[in-house]
């Protein structure tokens, strides 16, 4: 017995190491996408006042156009169509990307151009083609407003003034985060949240390569790539504007000429049309383009089809949006 003791205690240490050994890959393994989960450390009545803001029509010049017009909030965050319209009914240059999750990019814009959402809010109030207005003029008219000013001040003791009128939209912003998709709960642990097919579409995404880009929480966002990696996709599309020039348009580095930021996939079920121009309508014919220029490669009907499962897994909740 004492003898069989410590022998048995010996055992048990090196049974207990292989299961730890044999537990860790299975554990550890970092999967390359990551749950969404509710900001923290948000002003609740900053968020709304942001809010009332986004949907305020008085930041364009002549009361038509609110950010909500391009971004609608029930629909996905954006607009639907291919090229956005701004007031008087200007067509824009670009697609419109959602706002939903656009908090955990790493910079703002298809070319990255605004390094925050505050500095990304200051742009379109005096864009031409989108609200057409001065910031003067939308300031006097939001000061104007006696029951807005007083309730603003609570929150911002130097009242309405610029930078604290887009840091209340940034800050409503921030709180667009997509929660509870089905994927999110099967990366949780629900093996029944989304279907076999979507399942299989995700082994695909990252044996493809699709996972070099598109990764973290928001399924992109964090790096800058071109566009037509493999194959030239402009000199297919042709016509090409300034638009498709990318980060080429802010440094004239020959090296980021048609290199946009990769953009985060979470909302894409809900986002058609997709790319800067906008020129794709479907899911599908999307990962058909991304196969062909970035990955260049094929691929079999029914890997592309899984892979479009997996995408519509990625959607999350918001009270904003359903
Ligand atoms: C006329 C349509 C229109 C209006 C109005 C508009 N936007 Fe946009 N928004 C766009 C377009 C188009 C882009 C892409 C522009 C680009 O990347 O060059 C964009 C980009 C953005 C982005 C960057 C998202 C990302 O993934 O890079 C955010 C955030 C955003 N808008 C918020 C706002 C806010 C806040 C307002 C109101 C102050 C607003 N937008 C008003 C059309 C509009
Ligand atoms: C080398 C980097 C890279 C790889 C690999 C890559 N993508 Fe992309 N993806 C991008 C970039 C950059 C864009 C934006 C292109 C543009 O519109 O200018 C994009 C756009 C998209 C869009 C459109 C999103 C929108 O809102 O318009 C989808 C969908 C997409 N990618 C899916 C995929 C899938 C599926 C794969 C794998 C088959 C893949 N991507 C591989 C970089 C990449």
């Amino acid at each position: 017995m004492l003898l069989k003791c410590p022998i048995m205690l010996i055992h048990n240490f090196i049974v207990l190491i292989i299961f730890i050994f044999l537990a860790l890959p299975i554990t550890t393994v970092a999967e390359p996408i990551k749950v969404l989960t509710q900001p923290k450390n948000l002003d609740k009545e900053k968020v709304a006042l942001g809010r009332l803001l986004f949907f305020d029509k008085r930041l364009s010049k002549d009361n038509s156009v609110s950010c909500e017009t391009c971004h609608l909030l029930k629909e996905g965050g954006d607009d639907n169509i291919k090229i956005s319209i701004g007031i008087n009914g200007r067509k824009g240059i670009i697609n419109a990307p959602t706002v939903y999750n656009s908090g955990l990019n790493f910079r703002q814009f298809w070319d990255g151009r605004a390094p925050t959402l505050e500095i990304q809010a200051l742009g379109p109030v005096q864009n031409p083609v989108e609200m057409g207005a001065f910031w003067p003029d939308v300031i006097a008219k939001l000061q104007a407003d006696h029951v807005f000013s007083q309730r603003f001040i609570q929150s911002y003791p130097l009242g309405i003034n610029r930078q604290n009128v887009t840091h209340a939209i940034a800050e409503f912003e921030r709180s667009l985060v997509t929660t509870d998709a089905p994927f999110d709960r099967y990366l949780n642990g629900d093996a029944s949240a989304i279907s076999e097919d979507a399942k299989e579409g995700y082994q695909l995404f990252k044996k493809y390569g699709c996972v070099s880009c598109h990764q973290g929480a928001a399924v992109g966002g964090n790096m800058y790539q071109v566009f037509g990696v493999v194959n030239s996709y402009f000199k297919k599309r042709g016509n090409i504007t300034e638009a498709d020039y990318g980060r080429f348009g802010l440094t004239a580095n020959r090296m980021d000429m048609h290199s946009f930021k990769v953009p985060s996939l979470r909302m894409v079920a809900h986002t058609s049309p997709y790319f800067h121009d906008g020129s794709v309508k479907t899911l599908r014919e999307a990962v058909d383009v991304m196969f062909e220029f970035q990955l260049g490669r094929e691929a079999p009907d029914q890997d592309k089809d899984k892979i479009v499962s997996f995408l519509k897994t990625l959607a999350g909740k918001h009270k904003e949006f359903q």
